[in-house]
């Protein structure tokens, strides 16, 4: 088991990750967490993240220094390694420049953290600082430089401590995850033990004993999340678990069939549809504003499921999808960050509804999911659906929601989604959608001139929503979804592209 120390960075969960894919269990906690509690989980070695901090300025997150004491191995990056440098009597000092992006790293003295890496000498790795190590503390020998730096790594042999200027976890340092691996398995000793079936397996037996012969309700979204937290319970409980399906009126297309109508019949779900379509509409009439949609469906979706849920008899919990980001999101180490969107819209849903929380994966990152889904046997289609917000197509019509909006967005989305599908993009991009736009532009269509609406595509690439660009798809399929959405969609006569990249831009368009 791998302690990962967070002290802010944004790329600590992308540390869990490179661990969890090397087959070791990992777990970030913030910084200042209690020390009882990392002697509790009795990690066998140590990893420090970077951070936006400075070791120079007073108030600057800390190393307990005790943590150093169990003997265990370390792993010091970026901040972690100046961090360490600094409590270890090394000096750090402050950069004219921050330095940020690609370098070129030179690894020394046979450090094992390199092993079976090719070009030791010109690795590319990845740089996000401010400060450097300019003395190393007692015991330490360096272990790589940069042009502008002279200890992009050091380390201390006898005592297993090391450290890395650079990020190995990202995705621009090339093998990195060979040198979090050698660390992971040569200097702390580590065997892979951590698997997807077994992680199912036991999942279920903890669910069993958790749970016992109570009922369990919960939200069934047809997104992958809600979707395998049901069939991991479903395996554990049977027919205790009672599925709600909400249809809120702003799903796409073939949405409850295609995955809740799906596993009520082929995994013997217990799922009970609802259709409250007309007091969502109800609520949204003539809100225009995003977060005000979000907020509006947001309570609906509470009151509704509350109704819903309380009409059954005895339950006891409340099943949830969170992942572990999410769970690390509100107790991580971070600064003041900006809310941009409201996305976590069923948050109030533990708090109004008094039942005991059950979320199967709360230990598990995105991708871990799908993996967990394949293990259950779940077919591709389910898998591999792209991301879709719980707000549904409402953030997708800009401006005011009404019936005849979503039958026109409904019918451009659908063409989208074919046309990924059938030519093999669906897969490859993040997620790919119609946009309806607040206005009407000028068109002819045979002799007639025409005055309507305006649809954009949105289809990006990102590896975790956070970061995203516009999918470079073939110039073919881009114009045979603009002719058919013209052609097919009655109300709209003209397709525009979006091309922006997020950030500055953001995914969807509300
Ligand atoms: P943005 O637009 O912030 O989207 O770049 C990032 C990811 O989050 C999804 N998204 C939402 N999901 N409720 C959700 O459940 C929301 O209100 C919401 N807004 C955006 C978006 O589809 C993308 O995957």
């Amino acid at each position: 088991r791998v302690l990962i120390l967070d002290f802010g960075s944004q790329f600590t969960q992308l540390i869990a990750r490179r661990v969890r894919e090397a087959g070791i269990y990992s777990e970030i906690h913030p910084c200042n967490v209690d020390p009882e509690r990392v002697k509790a989980f009795k990690p066998s070695a140590l990893i420090l993240s970077g951070g936006p901090s400075s070791v120079l300025e007073g108030g600057c997150p800390d190393l307990n220094m005790e943590y150093l004491d169990m003997g265990i191995p370390v792993l010091g990056i970026c901040y972690g390694m100046q961090l360490l440098a600094h409590k270890l009597g090394g000096n750090v000092v402050s950069s004219k420049d921050r330095e940020y992006g690609r370098a070129k790293f030179t690894a020394m003295n046979d450090c094992v953290l390199f092993d079976g890496i090719e070009d030791k000498e010109d690795l590319t790795v990845w740089m996000s600082h401010g400060d450097r190590v300019e003395g190393l503390p007692e015991g330490f020998v360096p272990m790589g430089k940069t042009d502008t730096i002279e200890f992009g790594a050091m380390g201390n042999v006898d005592k297993k401590i090391y450290a890395l200027q650079f990020h190995p976890e990202v995705a621009h340092t090339t093998g990195g995850d060979i040198i979090i691996q050698n660390f992971l398995f040569k200097v702390a000793g580590l065997e892979p033990s951590w698997s997807m079936a077994s992680f199912v397996d036991t999942c279920i037996e903890d669910l069993k004993k958790q749970v016992g012969d109570a009922k369990v309700v919960l939200g069934l979204s047809g997104g992958i999340d809600s979707t395998v937290a049901a069939v991991l319970l479903h395996r554990a409980i049977g027919q205790n678990l009672h599925c709600i399906f909400v249809d809120n009126g702003l799903l796409r297309m073939g949405e409850k069939e295609e995955v809740v109508g799906f596993l009520a019949e082929h995994f013997d779900l217990n799922v009970k549809f609802v259709d409250a379509s007309q007091e969502f509409l109800d609520d949204l009439k003539g809100v225009e504003d995003p977060e005000k949609k979000r907020k509006i469906i947001g309570y609906k979706f509470i009151e509704v499921f509350d109704r819903e849920a309380k009409a059954i008899d005895g339950v006891k919990f409340l099943g949830q999808g969170t992942l572990y980001p999410d769970v690390i999101e509100s107790e991580s180490f971070k600064g003041p960050s900006a809310v941009i969107k409201s996305h976590h819209n069923v948050g109030g849903l533990p708090e109004k509804m008094n039942l005991k929380l059950v979320e199967p994966l709360r230990e598990l990152f995105k991708d871990e999911v799908r993996r967990a889904a394949y293990e259950l046997g779940l077919p591709e289609h389910i898998i591999w659906r792209q991301p879709f917000p719980g707000p549904g197509l409402s953030i997708r019509i800009i401006g005011e929601v009404t019936e005849e909006r979503l039958e026109i967005l409904r019918l451009a989305d659908r063409i989208v989604q074919n046309e990924m599908v059938a030519s093999d993009w669906y897969r490859k991009v993040w997620q790919g959608f119609a946009v309806l736009l607040p206005l009407k532009t000028v068109g002819v269509m045979g002799d007639d001139r025409t005055y309507e609406n305006v649809v954009a595509l949105r289809i990006v690439d990102s590896l975790d929503a956070m970061t995203a660009d516009w999918s470079r798809l073939p110039s073919e399929l881009l114009a045979r979804m603009s002719n058919r959405i013209i052609n097919e969609v009655k109300g709209v006569n003209r397709v525009v592209l979006d091309i922006s990249s997020k950030p500055p831009s953001t995914i969807e368009w509300e």
